[in-house]
């Protein structure tokens, strides 16, 4: 892992956030928490929706809205958390809250691809889904409120270690 922080460190990336401005890091920085937030904010909401609140609204009108804003949050996420990193990466190396965040957001993105695969989420707009099919759909909320939450306190916790 070291060699590779210390790649990020010394990249282009890493040399532009630490020498483009003191803003440089807390603009990114307000990017990241603005794309964590839009990607929670949906992915709460549609799984709140999985796990049985709001039956009365159609899962596809849910889905339709939250699923583009959580992708959009997600990459914002991505993109503007690795120029974080790139800027002390190596000062990193140790924190074991990293290492609790990456594979909680490997796991949320697992279960996304899992989601994705099930034919109960596959069948939701086209037709009601039965009692049994949204019985699985709701672990899947499950697993993602998770997964999320946990990529989220580890993400918090990185700067107090
Ligand atoms: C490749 C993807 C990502 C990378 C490399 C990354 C990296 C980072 C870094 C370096 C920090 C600053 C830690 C510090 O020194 O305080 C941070 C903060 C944070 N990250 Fe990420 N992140 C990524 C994706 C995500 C995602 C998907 C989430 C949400 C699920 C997330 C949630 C957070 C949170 C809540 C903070 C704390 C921000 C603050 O308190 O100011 N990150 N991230």
């Amino acid at each position: 892992m070291y060699p590779f922080l210390a790649w990020l460190q010394n990249s282009v990336l890493g040399h532009a956030m630490r020498e483009s401005g003191v803003w440089t890091y807390g603009v990114v920085n307000l990017v990241h928490i603005l794309g964590v937030a839009s990607l929670f904010g949906a992915v709460l909401v549609l799984d709140l929706r999985l796990a049985g609140v709001w039956r009365k609204i159609p899962l596809a009108a849910i889905s339709s809205a939250t699923v583009p804003v959580a992708a959009t949050g997600f990459s914002i996420a991505v993109l503007s958390g690795i120029c974080l990193l790139a800027t002390k990466a190596t000062e990193y190396a140790g924190n074991p809250f990293l290492y609790i965040k990456f594979p909680a957001i490997a796991f949320g993105l697992l279960n996304v691809l899992a989601l994705n695969a099930s034919a109960a989420w596959k069948e939701h707009r086209i037709r009601q889904l039965s009692p049994q099919e949204q019985s699985k759909l709701a672990a899947f909320g499950g697993v993602s409120l998770f997964c999320w939450l946990t990529a989220i306190s580890a993400g918090r916790m990185i700067g107090y270690w």
